[in-house]
């Protein structure tokens, strides 16, 4: 059977506007990802990857171009629908865990549940599920300053997972880690796009994990250019 494609891009382009002038940071990028594939965008500072995968996952617009999600061309002028698509199928995590605080581990995986106002038994319920996934269980009450570096993404991750979707877009997520901990990290990317299905887009610098996706892309002047047998 013929697998589905998750996002689509047409001819994606991006500009910003300074008082000086205007940068085309993306000139036209395609790309089509398909349901269970996984995905590594490398390339140097300041090329735009952060650009791209915020456009992917519609928290930033394009200049032109088009983008599909499930086959349905995503729409600018209706914010609500954008908020659902996102809420429904995309988790994000980024190089820095932006973890509550003063919440602890549960409290802070739980929260898009609350959000969605999912009833208290079951987000507890599905966080100890999750944290139990990433092997954290125990230290769910823990606040997130005693936990490693690698925990802290880790609970970043569980939370991301939250309400199960499609999509996983990931910014740099081992930039602050040891190799120790990243390659923790990759392989819970790996077991989840295994046992869930989850579709990856991961950014990265790191080349050996790049190699773990199986597809990588280069974004150099604007372009995506696919590396093959890499
Ligand atoms: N919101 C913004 N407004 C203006 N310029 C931006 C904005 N975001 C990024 N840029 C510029 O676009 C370029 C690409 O940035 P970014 O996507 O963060 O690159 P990368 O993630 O590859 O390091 C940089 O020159 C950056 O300064
Ligand atoms: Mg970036």
């Amino acid at each position: 059977m013929a697998k589905k494609t998750v996002v689509e891009l047409i001819n994606i382009t991006k500009k910003y506007f300074y008082p000086q002038g205007e940068i085309e940071v993306l000139r036209g990028i395609n790309l089509k990802v398909q349901e269970k594939d996984k995905i590594a965008i490398v390339g140097p500072s300041g090329v735009g990857k952060t650009t791209l995968l915020n456009i992917i996952g519609t928290l930033d617009y394009p200049t032109s171009g088009e983008i599909y999600f499930f086959e349905k061309k995503l729409d600018y002028s209706n914010e609500e629908r954008l908020l659902s698509l996102r809420k429904k199928n995309i988790g994000f995590i980024f190089q820095l865990h932006y973890l509550i605080p003063e919440f602890t581990v549960i409290e802070n995986v739980t929260l898009p549940g609350l959000i969605s106002q999912w009833e208290k038994d079951k987000c507890l319920e599905r966080a100890y599920k999750l944290l139990k996934k990433l092997n954290l269980s125990g230290k769910e009450n823990y606040k997130p300053f005693r936990l490693s570096g690698g925990e802290r993404q880790k609970v970043a991750i569980a939370r991301a997972l939250f309400l199960n979707p499609s999509l996983l877009l990931a910014d740099e997520p081992t930039g602050n880690l040891d190799q120790e901990s990243a390659k923790e990290v990759i392989e819970i990317f790996l077991k989840i796009n295994e046992e869930l299905g989850t579709t990856i887009i991961m950014v990265t610098h790191n080349w050996e994990l790049a190699k773990k996706m199986n597809k990588i892309f280069l974004l150099k002047n604007g372009f995506l250019i696919k590396l093959e047998n890499a």
